[in-house]
């Protein structure tokens, strides 16, 4: 029906035309968040849920690959996340491990860098040895930094960042008048990356769950109830052209 003077409703399927190719965001973080909630859904064990979770990493690498997206930083385990069930831990240590061996030959074809942030000696054995066999593998390449946050917590970044420093004052290496902004950025696992410009997170949580705390001062959020096995490409491209229609001020006046 013609509606005179309304702006016209967007579908999910036309939001890849509306975004401006030419200002895609350097940096996305995503907080996977609902595999549980999806799986419980369904009668199913919420091992089900992360495994279906995993088809959405696959689908949204490769959409941020295609755009250009330089980073891009995935919530897969905080450091509060070992307070689940061990059988649950298990499981997505397992899925980490499956999902590495299968997909490190595709990322590489398709140029992607691979990453961690967190303190991943704390993951078993078999999961440092995946991770260091794909940075390894993918290390050259320049396209899509892809950042997988396992055992991070943004907390216990900054308090690693504040022992270093410590640990340079201490030894005569640092004064504290050299502590700024920018040293303090160079110490953290984000080193050398920009700020994210995008945070999505998808299952109507309204919350950060201890992601990127010192990263995110002036990151734009986009929030959705979908859960993370349902999302998909056409969610992304809709955060992304919400996105390229927030007025960033940074604090200043346009
Ligand atoms: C996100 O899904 C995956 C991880 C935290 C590892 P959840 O497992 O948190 O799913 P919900 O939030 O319980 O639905
Ligand atoms: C955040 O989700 C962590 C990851 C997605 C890895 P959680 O499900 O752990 O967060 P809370 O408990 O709902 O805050
Ligand atoms: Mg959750």
């Amino acid at each position: 029906m013609f509606q005179f003077g309304k702006k016209k409703t967007q579908t999910t399927q036309n939001y890849y035309e509306l975004i401006d190719k030419n200002n895609i965001p350097k940096h996305i973080a995503i907080i996977m968040d609902g595999n549980g909630r999806w799986a419980k859904k369904r009668n199913m064990p919420r091992t089900f849920g992360h495994r279906a979770g995993v088809e959405t990493i696959r689908e949204v690498v490769k959409a941020c690959s295609e755009l250009g997206v330089k980073y891009l930083t995935l919530y897969a385990f905080s450091t509060e996340n070992w307070k689940r069930p061990s059988e649950e831990v298990g499981a997505l240590m397992n899925l980490l491990v499956e999902y590495l061996r299968a997909e490190v030959e595709e990322l590489h074809k398709n140029n992607v860098i691979v990453n961690s942030i967190g303190d991943i000696s704390k993951l078993p054995q078999i999961c440092q040895d995946e991770l260091k066999n794909a940075y390894e593998k993918t290390k050259n390449n320049t396209g899509l930094t892809l950042n997988l946050a396992l055992n991070y917590g943004g907390r216990d970044e900054i308090k690693n960042v504040v022992k270093k420093i410590a640990q340079l004052i201490e030894k005569g290496e640092l004064n504290s008048d050299q502590i700024d902004e920018e040293l303090i950025s160079k110490y953290l696992y984000t080193a050398n990356m920009p700020d994210p410009d995008l945070l999505i997170r998808p299952s109507g949580e309204y919350r950060l769950s201890n992601f990127l705390l010192w990263q995110v001062a002036y990151t734009e959020f986009w929030f959705s109830n979908i859960f993370w096995p349902d999302f998909k490409r056409e969610h992304l491209y809709q955060a992304i052209y919400d996105y390229q229609n927030r007025d960033r001020r940074f604090g200043g006046i346009k």
